[in-house]
């Protein structure tokens, strides 16, 4: 029986360059998508699957990401006196509880993997699950974490989600080589950061859900800088693979890159259409646009 899988990191330090000026002061994972910022979708994905403990690296300027995740007694003091009940519930479910959150700092964006990193000691000696939290995955049941538990329970190791990828998108994203596979899981034989145009291993891109052993830290220690100039989680990964196995797993669901414009314009089109309250008038409005 492999070891529970408790704690949830999240690295939010990154700066979002690629969604200024709105990210000049406000972190990109407190965009939001419907009504909910980014950061809070991941959390309930995490927090749904039945991780206990959730670990944000975190930067300057990142403050309210914390501030969000703690209770804001002022508000809950004026709703509680205007009878919003169903208002102070939903707050009260969307907060993990006393001491299950941790915050840490990255100090300087120097990857992801160096953000990871950070999270070494909040970490400990057990395996963890890593969401990147500027990714969004939309299923029909059961969440891609959730999914990927089920998998990890069977093998233990190491689990990638990954999804099929547009050969002219590959270099954009880190890449899987595999081996024969039973249903959706595959053993992994090799992986690259933004392989060069045309050199892909395969149509498989890792896509920001991760399960790992904390033996990736003792790589990370040591991890030099690999694509972009900045420490790859992927290139630790790939040192990690030579001593212990990793699963490919292609979850069912879609993702949502919401670092990108239409990644993140296209996860609010297709969050709204799935809201029971505002499913009807949205489509009406989309319609007269289109
Ligand atoms: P991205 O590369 O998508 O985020 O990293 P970014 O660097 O903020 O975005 P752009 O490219 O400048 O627009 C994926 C996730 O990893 C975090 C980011 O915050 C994001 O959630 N990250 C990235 C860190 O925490 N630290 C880093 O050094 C890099």
């Amino acid at each position: 029986m492999p070891a529970p899988i408790r704690k949830a990191v999240f690295p939010v330090a990154g700066l979002g360059t690629r969604f200024l000026p709105a990210t000049k002061a406000m972190p990109k994972e407190m965009l939001t998508v419907v009504d909910r910022p980014v950061i809070q979708h991941v959390v309930d994905e995490a927090s749904s699957a039945g991780i206990e403990h959730f670990i944000f690296v975190t930067g300057r300027n990142k403050g309210v990401i914390e501030d969000h995740f703690d209770k804001q007694v002022e508000l809950e003091a004026v709703l509680r006196e205007r009878g919003k009940t169903a208002e102070l519930e939903a707050l009260a479910r969307d907060l993990p509880g006393p001491g299950q959150t941790s915050f840490t700092r990255q100090q300087a964006p120097l990857g992801l993997g160096h953000a990871v990193w950070c999270a070494r000691d909040l970490v400990g000696n057990e395996p963890f699950a890593l969401l990147l939290p500027d990714v969004l995955v939309q299923t029909e049941g059961k969440s891609c974490l959730a999914q990927m538990l089920e998998l990890y329970a069977k093998t233990g190791g190491n689990v990638i989600a990954v999804e099929e990828t547009d050969p002219e998108e590959l270099h954009n994203y880190g890449v899987v080589s595999v081996g024969p596979g039973a249903g959706a899981a595959f053993p992994v034989t090799g992986m690259v950061e933004k392989p060069a145009p045309g050199t892909a291993p395969s149509n498989l891109t890792i896509m920001g859900r991760y399960i790992l052993q904390p033996e990736i830290f003792d790589i990370l220690a040591g991890q030099t800088r690999g694509a972009g100039d900045e420490i790859q989680i992927t290139d630790a990964m790939l040192a990690l693979l030579a001593k212990q196995p990793f699963h490919a797993f292609k979850y069912a669901g879609r993702s949502f890159d919401c670092g990108s414009k239409v990644g993140f314009l296209t996860a609010n089109v297709a969050f709204a259409l799935k809201r029971e309250e505002i499913r009807v008038a949205f489509y009406d409005e989309l319609k007269k646009l289109i």
